[in-house]
């Protein structure tokens, strides 16, 4: 197989989903080099930080391994999964969640399905697989595989308890520069289908923590927190790996769009609301 054919990312992030249910097929050997390549590739984060990925335990004679890898029973008929790393000590799980839904994204564009795991996974056995070191963790994995045609039980289950079809309004999500108008669509110009694209953003448990504020030549984003969510020393801190997902859809569906900019840390304080965390800018060329 060659290049996989060029698809928009917007169509990409249009066609993905969380798919659970999988055929237990391997992937074809150069589907599987396309990918391989692909994730071996994605190194550095934004801030310049080093994050790792492997793809394991793709190949036909891995199978049995495979399923010892541990999801708990939520994911049928993987092939692989994408396991990366970060080092503890540097804050870079935006970045983790910005370089694996690129390789997502790339996945789709390879007709392959696609699913994040934040919690129910088992982080010694895919810890071990990628020989992690002490000074780093797997903050989160992906599996993937060929799709199944049809979503089995479990995977309707979740579904349905996330609500992952749905999505919050546009005017829960994205504000004005005064932090509390809510945009409306046909105020947000250029930024329109950008902030249509990020809304799809897949999140740990649909929770959509992003916030975005449409400032004069800035757009801002906020984390707002999902209470009670957070469970320290069990989870590692998921919603800031949504942040970084929605960062990957916000700046590659601008480069598509040719909308210029690049992100910057603005340092803003307090003049946001209590329960929002600012996380970085998008400066507008
Ligand atoms: C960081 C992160 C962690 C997730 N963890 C899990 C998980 O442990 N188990 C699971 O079944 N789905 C998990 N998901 C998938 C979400 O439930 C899903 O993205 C959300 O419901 C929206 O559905 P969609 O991806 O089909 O758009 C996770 C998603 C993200 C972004």
């Amino acid at each position: 197989m060659e290049s996989p054919p060029s698809q928009s990312v917007s169509n990409l992030i249009q066609l993905r989903s969380s798919w659970r249910s999988c055929t237990g097929q391997a992937i074809a050997a150069d589907k599987l080099k396309l990918l391989d390549n692909y994730v071996n590739s994605k190194t550095e984060g934004i801030g310049g930080d080093k994050v790792r990925f492997e793809l394991v335990a793709a190949r036909a004679e891995d199978s049995e391994e495979l399923r010892g890898l541990g999801t708990y029973g939520f994911i049928r008929g993987a092939s692989g999964f994408i396991v990366g790393a970060v080092d503890k000590q540097i804050d870079n799980l935006e970045d983790y969640g910005y370089l694996m839904e690129d390789i997502i994204l790339f996945a789709t564009g390879l007709g392959l399905a696609t699913c994040w795991l934040g919690g129910s996974f088992r982080k010694d056995n895919f810890s071990s697989r990628i020989n992690i070191q002490p000074h780093e963790i797997v903050p989160a994995v992906v599996s993937v595989g060929l799709p199944a045609d049809n979503r089995n039980v479990i995977d309707r289950i979740i579904r349905n308890v996330a609500g992952s079809k749905n999505r919050k309004e546009w005017e829960t999500l994205f504000f004005e520069s005064d932090f509390q108008t809510p945009l409306k669509r046909e105020s947000a110009g250029k930024y329109a289908q950008v902030l249509d694209m990020v809304r799809l953003s897949p999140s740990a448990s649909n929770k959509q923590p992003w916030r975005y504020a449409l400032d004069e030549n800035q757009v801002h984003l906020f984390l707002q927190r999902t209470p009670g969510y957070r469970k320290p020393n069990f989870f590692c801190d998921l919603q800031r790996i949504d942040m970084g997902i929605s960062m990957y859809h916000f700046d590659s569906v601008c480069k598509e769009l040719n909308v210029g900019g690049q992100w910057t840390n603005q340092k803003l304080s307090s003049t946001f609301p209590k329960n929002w965390e600012y996380i970085i800018s998008w400066d507008a060329d």
